[in-house]
């Protein structure tokens, strides 16, 4: 799918300062932003509100087609019972870990939810169920589990699925969260320091994949390196 990320006159004060305003962009396949600002400037919640996680003070987000998904990847892993609203699993393991992180987990939620709605027979039940049915698919749900185990091999990551993510060093949580962004197929990715943890070898593979989406990107990094030496786009 092709999709586009429409922003307009978007502001936000979460406490009483306005940590931006007037924001306007639009995003297309292929377009790579990097985002770069002191600590506490406004990156992260900029993300979640264009994951639609806050609500702007102003302005508007909208996504095109509005079928897109949008994959936003917060700062990973949290161990704890979060103050996030969407972290609902305390401690994971690492199949549950990537069904999250690639969104398969909650639209298979959405999917079965749907097929009992189609058991009432609800009106609107049939295209609920369908239009969860090719989320599902589109995010790679029908084979996710086979995939798993080649992306966290490549990761260097040889435990089993059901190792909780509590039992992980950072480095290796890191990796994993690695494997599950290579693994998901968003349409449009908002990535929130993704390179923090990482390795040498990590941080190129990282690089690889997200170069090689074709999905608009909004990354924030304080890794300088990444963004003064990106690797040349494998499509262009
Ligand atoms: N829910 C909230 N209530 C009050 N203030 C908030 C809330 N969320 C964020 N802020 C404030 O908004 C500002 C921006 O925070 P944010 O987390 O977006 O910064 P950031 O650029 O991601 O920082 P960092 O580089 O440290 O991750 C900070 O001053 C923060 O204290
Ligand atoms: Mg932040």
């Amino acid at each position: 799918m092709s999709a586009h990320l429409l922003v307009s006159d978007l502001s936000a004060s979460p406490g009483s300062r306005t940590i931006f305003s007037d924001l306007s962009f639009n995003l297309a396949p292929g377009d790579l932003v990097g985002l770069v600002g002191a600590n506490g400037a406004g990156k992260s919640t900029l993300l979640r509100i264009l994951a639609g996680l806050l609500e702007p003070e102003s302005g508007r987000v909208q996504v095109s087609p509005a079928s897109a998904t949008i994959g936003y990847l917060p700062q990973e892993p949290r161990r704890s019972p979060a103050n996030h609203g969407h972290e609902q699993l305390a401690d994971p393991d690492i199949e549950a870990y990537l069904a999250r992180r690639t969104g398969v987990g909650p639209a298979e939620v959405e999917m079965y939810a749907a097929a009992d709605a189609l058991g009432d027979a609800s009106p609107g039940a049939a295209d609920r169920y369908e239009i969860a049915l090719q989320t599902w698919l589109s995010l790679g749900g029908a084979d996710l589990a086979e995939r798993s185990h080649d992306a966290l091999a490549a990761v260097g990551i040889t435990v089993g699925l059901d190792t909780k993510m509590s039992s992980l060093s950072g480095g290796q949580a890191a990796r994993v969260s690695l494997a599950a962004l290579t693994l998901s197929r968003y349409d449009i990715y908002l990535l929130d320091e993704p390179t923090n943890d990482l390795d040498l070898a990590s941080l190129e593979r990282l690089e690889q994949f997200v170069i090689s989406l074709r999905a608009p990107v909004i990354m924030v990094s304080h890794d300088r390196e990444f963004w003064l030496a990106p690797p040349t786009p494998s499509w262009s």
